[in-house]
């Protein structure tokens, strides 16, 4: 079991959740995730890490309430356990030195760019951190994407904080003012994800792209989280979850994350039943 030590709902719907899993500390990288189960009869649900504890052996991670296995963490408190951790999973980000980077977070990404930005700082890069989102209040973590980067550029759909637009207006304006951009990350919904790469397909700036398709097992066997990149049938868990985001096929991806949208539905609507299933 494993047990959460702190939990706190950080803006609306969103919510940051902090774990002992000394085990998955240890191996922790950039861009790795971790499936939770909260109890035994709980689906597998992908989280990317937004930090670790190497003292206290303690895991980050920040998710949005979106079906019936997000509500039960949801209803999860401080000094509860989560019955699964399993982690860390997936190829870590590449955080070499390129030069300037441009590290793009929106929704569950906003505290999942944190340790990239950092590593990518760390490996001697610029970077330039766009933090975006509808509203201001759906805003999280600002101060800790602030200490991870050179610059952070903070984008809402509204305009009720910082500049007008989301991550791809963002872009655009570095461009125009002449930056040089090297290498581009984004780390959000797959959406946006797509909007970041239609945004500099035209420079053919390197733009690599953080996908969570739905996920069973994990570790390569079931097959649920394939995606198609390039022409190749590639396995988010295992090949992923980084990618080229100029060679994803988006429309293969929003289909099958769209495949489960009625069962999802049926299933809030059985638990508020109180139908167990
Ligand atoms: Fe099963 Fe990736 S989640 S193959």
């Amino acid at each position: 079991m494993y047990k959460i030590v702190e939990k706190d709902q950080i803006a609306p719907n969103t919510h940051l959740v902090t774990v002992e899993a000394p085990l998955v500390v240890h191996r922790a990288r950039p861009g790795q995730f971790v499936i939770v189960m909260v109890d035994e009869r709980s689906e597998r649900i992908p989280y990317t890490l937004s930090g670790w504890n190497k003292e206290d052996g303690t895991i980050t991670f920040v998710f949005n309430e979106v079906g019936r296995s997000t509500r039960k963490l949801v209803d999860c408190r401080e000094g509860d356990s989560i019955y699964s951790v399993v982690g860390p999973l997936g190829v870590p980000l590449e955080t070499g030195k390129v030069g300037t980077v441009v590290c793009a977070g929106g929704c569950y990404g906003i505290g999942a760019i944190v340790p990239a930005a950092r590593a990518f700082r760390e490996a001697g890069n610029r970077v330039i951190s766009i933090i975006e989102a509808r509203t201001a209040y759906l805003l999280y973590m600002e101060k800790e994407n602030e200490d991870a980067c050179d610059e952070l550029i903070v984008a809402t759909g509204d305009g009720s904080r910082g500049m007008k637009g989301f991550a791809p207006e963002a872009i655009r304006m570095l461009l125009e003012r002449g930056e040089q951009i090297d290498e581009v990350v984004a780390m959000g919904c797959t959406f946006m994800a797509k909007t970041v790469s239609d945004a500099t397909r035209d420079k053919q700036i390197k733009t690599i792209v953080s996908l969570s398709p739905i996920m069973v097992d994990g570790t390569g066997m079931c097959g649920c989280c394939r995606l198609d990149v390039g022409g190749e049938t590639k396995f988010a868990c295992v090949d992923g979850p980084f990618f080229d985001g100029h060679k994803v096929d988006w429309g293969v991806l929003s289909a099958r994350g769209a495949a489960y949208f009625k069962q999802e539905r049926d299933s809030i609507e059985y638990s508020y039943a109180g139908v167990r299933r």
